[in-house]
């Protein structure tokens, strides 16, 4: 095991990959829905359109990631040493996502768990597994984000079902020993005083499913959607300004912003608080909606495969969600 201060390996982003769905949902089926308007929902949120996965499920969406993931690496699926699924929404409680996943991509060597932590999934696993990169333990992990939100959606509730959609998207992590590049730093947090502000409340052992969770609609998203964006902008804009000023980071020095995407707004006012320009942003918001531990890697993927991250570009990443759940994640992009 190294020591934090006398590291020998950083974890790097090797590979990556992406899916979503081909069903879309743009904004005027919800004004045939709920009381809604496309003028309202671009404005307050940024989102035009999101997917569905009308065929399969959470693990479905992760095993095409990571197949798209091992079209542009020589990785083979038995060489894959753990699998983080990030997600809220598994395909069952248990077994563990991970373990379906495993099979469907024969990952023969492979452990795994899922990780919850609403929309910092990702970055809470990308952590999770730098940390077993970093120990020497392990060579090749897979971190996958992967939601169906919109099978935990009450399609009659219009503040909440108009942000929703469904994707996948997974990094392999590989060690490299040029500490220049990979996962620098990283600042997270849990607070879970904010647990009624956020969150589904039927189906756990709090409240196992019955018919009164159903006519209550308990295994729907809730979300006060005022109190979260209030606590959102302040934890995204700070945590992301603090992750800059711990490595002396100035903005000018950050190729990237890649924050997640529930709310433009709070994208907007995050990269004000760190002094970035818009050009700087990663957004796919528009197109995908909120896809909870999808949007980060996903965010990666495409602007990696548009070619507008380049090796040796500085990345901050960023992510707010339920619990509450907070953090931001600096790496160096080590991929031509
Ligand atoms: N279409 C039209 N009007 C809508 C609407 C919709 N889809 N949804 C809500 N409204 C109405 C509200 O009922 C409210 O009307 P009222 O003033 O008559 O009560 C009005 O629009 C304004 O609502 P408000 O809640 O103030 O809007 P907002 O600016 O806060 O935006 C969200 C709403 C949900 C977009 C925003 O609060 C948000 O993004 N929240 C945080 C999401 C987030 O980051 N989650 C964490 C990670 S998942």
């Amino acid at each position: 095991m190294q020591s934090k201060n006398k590291k020998i390996y950083n974890a790097a982003i090797t590979g990556v990959g992406m899916y979503v769905p081909d069903k879309i949902l743009d904004n005027k089926y919800f004004e045939s829905i709920v009381d809604t308007n496309d003028e309202w929902i671009v404005s307050r949120t940024g989102i035009r359109e999101r997917r569905v996965m009308e065929n399969g499920a959470t693990s479905d969406m992760a095993v095409y990631a990571i197949q798209d993931l091992f079209k542009t690496t020589k990785v083979k699926p038995e060489e894959i040493d753990v699998i983080i699924v990030a997600t809220v929404t598994p395909d069952m409680f248990f077994p563990a996502t991970a373990c379906l996943v495993q099979e469907k991509i024969g990952a023969t060597k492979a452990w795994g768990f899922d990780l919850s932590a609403a929309c910092s999934g990702f970055l809470f696993a990308l952590q999770t597994g730098a940390s077993l990169i970093e120990s020497g333990t392990y060579k090749k992990v897979i971190v996958v984000g992967s939601d169906k939100m919109t099978a935990i959606t009450d399609y009659t509730d219009r503040n909440n079902c108009i942000l929703f959609g469904d994707a996948a998207s997974a990094v392999l992590l590989e060690p490299t020993e040029d500490l220049n590049y990979g996962i620098k730093d990283s600042l997270l947090y849990v607070d879970g005083s904010g647990k009624e502000s956020l969150y589904m409340k039927g189906g756990g052992s709090l409240n196992p499913p019955s018919h009164e969770t159903v006519d209550k609609k308990m295994h729907y998203i809730y979300q006060d959607g005022k109190a979260v964006f209030k606590v959102a902008v302040i934890g995204m804009a700070d945590i992301s300004f603090e992750i800059m000023k711990k490595n002396e980071l100035k903005s000018e020095d950050v190729a990237y912003l890649v924050p997640h995407q529930a709310n433009l707004r709070i994208i907007d006012a995050t990269a004000k608080r760190m002094g970035i320009s818009k050009d700087k942003v990663m957004i796919n918001i528009d197109r995908y909606g909120n896809t909870t531990a999808a949007t980060i890697p996903s965010c990666l993927t495409e602007y990696y495969r548009a070619g507008k991250i380049k090796k040796g570009d500085n990345l901050i990443l960023s992510a707010f969600g339920a619990g509450y759940t907070w953090g931001a994640i600096y790496l160096t992009w080590s991929l031509d």
